[in-house]
This record gives structure tokens, sequence and C-alpha cells, in this order.
């Protein structure tokens, strides 16, 4: 079922595919510290809510590892039930503070995806049931964060089947950014929906937006569709109202680095404009994400922290300038499409139909997700 396999962790090290470099140059990085990890998160090395997520749990890995600083590597998902080589005068306490260092640093990289947070929080929760045993704290750490991982690809299995629901054979479907395997475990949330209605043996084509400034859809959408297989057209950004406007367009499907507790959505800069285009015309604008992505302690979407990035991701291209010298810049990395405009949400435990604070509270209670949940800090 994985597309891509967007991260990993194996023998003492945190295996990503390098986004930054797709689709020219397809390479691996072997993560060997949480420096190097924050680094490829704040690049944007390794992207996307989900995978953020995921990353963010393993760099806390990486941090147990440097603390036990032994001379054979501690965890690996391939072994998961390996004994930690624990050395001798091991205090569970450094370790403990390793941990919780790994984890104010992680929290500072990006501040949108809430995933992010969801990730260190339950690291968090894991480490500090350990009490004074070092093994304990170290099983407890792998455990939650090969879990963590297990679980995305599974639920993202199941956003597929519930997303695919709604499309309809011969299907031309809109996507902006990329929410696929590339941003998430190795299936995806958006593109899962579209991933799951061709197996059903549904013809979809795909229509991606570029995504600028700093082409997500163009390098990695186009890259992992028509590695899978699918027909995708790219598209300028500012080709997508109009294409939208000429019923050339059944749906489109994005994915979000956070939902807020009333259905209120963050996702790729861009993002609001298609789901206003999409209103005018009368074309359905889903939502697929995971409940990691969705916010309960953050009421509506102008609580949602939006990052501001480089002005040069807008000025320059690829190293050349393309934009006079000092010009001033608008850089937001995200939008938010507030909740009238979202015509249902797809989640692993099912669809919600015009999310709203009602809707997604019932939705929360019946998927057990307690409605107090706070990710533990934004930057
Ligand atoms: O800045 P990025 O590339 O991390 O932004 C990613 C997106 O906006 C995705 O659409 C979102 O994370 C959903 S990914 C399943």
């Amino acid at each position: 079922m994985i597309i891509v396999e967007t991260i990993d962790y194996r023998r003492g090290a945190v295996r990503i595919i390098d986004q930054s470099a797709l689709p020219a140059v397809e390479r691996y990085l072997d993560l060997g510290d949480v420096d190097a990890l924050a680094g490829a998160i704040r690049t944007m090395k390794i992207r996307g809510a989900p995978a953020i997520g995921i990353a963010a749990a393993y760099g806390v890995l990486l941090a147990l590892e440097r603390a036990l600083g032994g001379d054979r590597y501690a965890f690996d998902h391939g072994e998961p039930g390996r004994p930690v080589p624990i050395p001798e005068g091991t205090d569970a306490r450094s370790l403990e503070r390793a941990a919780l260092e790994a984890i104010d640093l992680l929290g500072r990289t990006r501040p949108t995806a809430v995933n992010l947070f969801w990730a260190l929080d339950r690291m968090r929760r894991a480490i500090s049931g350990a009490g004074e045993d070092a093994a304990a704290l170290c099983e407890a750490a792998s455990a939650e964060a090969f879990a963590l991982h297990d679980g995305e690809l599974e639920l993202e299995r199941r956003i597929g089947e519930h997303g695919a629901a709604l499309i309809k054979d011969g299907a031309r479907i809109l996507t902006h950014c990329n929410a696929g395997g590339l941003a998430t475990a190795g299936y995806g949330t958006a593109l899962a929906v579209i991933y799951a209605a061709r197996g059903q043996g549904k013809d979809v084509q795909v229509f991606a937006d570029e995504t600028r400034p700093l082409l997500q859809g163009a390098r990695l959408t186009a890259w992992e569709l028509r590695r899978a297989g699918i027909p995708v057209t790219l598209l300028c950004d500012g080709a997508a109202a109009s294409l939208i406007a000429s019923g050339r367009i059944d749906a489109v499907i994005t994915g979000a680095d956070r939902v807020a507790a009333n259905g209120d959505s963050a996702n790729k800069i861009g993002t609001l404009g298609l789901a206003v285009s999409c209103a005018r015309s009368g074309v359905p604008f889903y939502i697929a994400a995971p409940w990691s992505s969705i916010d309960m302690a953050t009421p509506d979407g102008s609580m949602i922290p939006i990052e501001e990035r480089d002005p040069l991701e807008v000025t320059r291209i690829q190293g050349v300038d393309i934009a006079p010298q000092g010009v001033s810049v608008y850089n937001p990395a995200f939008d938010v499409t507030p909740a009238e405009l979202i015509t249902a949400l797809v989640t692993e435990t099912g669809v919600i139909r015009r999310p709203d604070e009602g809707s997604l509270a019932e939705a929360a209670r019946r998927a057990g997700c307690s409605p107090s949940r706070k990710p533990p800090r934004n930057p």
C-alpha cells in the first residue's frame, strides 16, 4: 500500500527521502542527530503535516540514542522488540532531560501543522510514565514512536476508503500542494482518496496546481502520481479558478495542516482561493485529514498560527533571482478556509459533511477524541 518510502527509523538514524531535491534527484538522507532532523523539518526536506509528526516522534528517539552514548544503535523500526543496549550507570533522569530538550527544539521548527505538537505530546506522555528505569523509558519511547508511525499508515488507508465513496467513475479532481505519500507515512490523505478510488477500478484524472512558491504540486504531487501510474495534468496556480469555472473539475480535494474545532482549516497558501472558486461554481470542496490534524483546542481559524517563510522563496527560483533585489515580499505558507466553504471533511473515522463546531464535536466524541486535547506548545 505504501506509495513512497517517505520516512523510517533504521539502525539508530532517521531515513528520509529528500523532498527538497525531488524530482530531479531521488536521494535518501540518514539523519543521525536531532539538530539535523530539526534542520530537515525547517528546510522542508521532510514536509507535510503527518510526515512532520512522525519525524518529530523519531527526533525524540535520536535524542535518546545520543544520550545513551553506547557503541551500538538503540532503536530500529525493523526490529521493534529488540532489547535496547543500556550502558552501565545510565540514569533515567538524564535520558528524560535529553528527550524533553529535543521536544522543545522540535516544537520550534514549524508552527502550523498541529501533527507536530500532537506527536511531541504523545512522546512526552510516553516518557513521563517510565519513572526511574532507563530501560523502561527507552522501551516506552520507541514503542510510542513506532506505534504512531504504523498507526498513521493504517489510518491513511481508511481515509482513502471513506473518501473514495465520494468519487465517481471518470471524476476529474483538482488538488493543491502535496497531500500524498510524501506528506505522510507513505500513502497520503487527499491523494489516498485518489489511490483508493483507482484501486476500486474508477477512472480518475488528476489536475495538480504547481503550488508556488516551493512548487510542491509540480515537484512532488506530479512526481508521485506519475510514479503510481495515475494521469496528472499540471497547471499554474493562477489557472485553477478558470478551470473550475469552466465545468471541467468535478471535485477539489486537499489535505490540511490544522483543522480548528469549528471546521476552519489551514492548508497550503492558495487553498482558500480554490474553495471560493468551488463555492461560486457549485463544485464540491473536500478536505482529507486524520484526527491528528484536527485541533479541538483551537476554537476557530483565526487562532491558527500561520507560518511566514523566507522572502527568498518568492524572489528566487533554483538559485536564480526572478524579482528585483530588495522588493518587499508577502510569503505566508498557509491560508485558512472557513468551514462554510468545506463540503465535507474526510477522516479515518468517516466523512463529516458540512463540518462545524457541532458536527466535529459529535464526530470527536464518537471517535473517542477528547475535545480538551491541547498541543503542548505553539511557538
Ligand atoms: O509547507 P508544507 O509543504 O509542509 O505544507 C503541506 C501542506 O500544506 C499539505 O497540504 C498538508 O500538510 C496536508 S499533507 C497530508
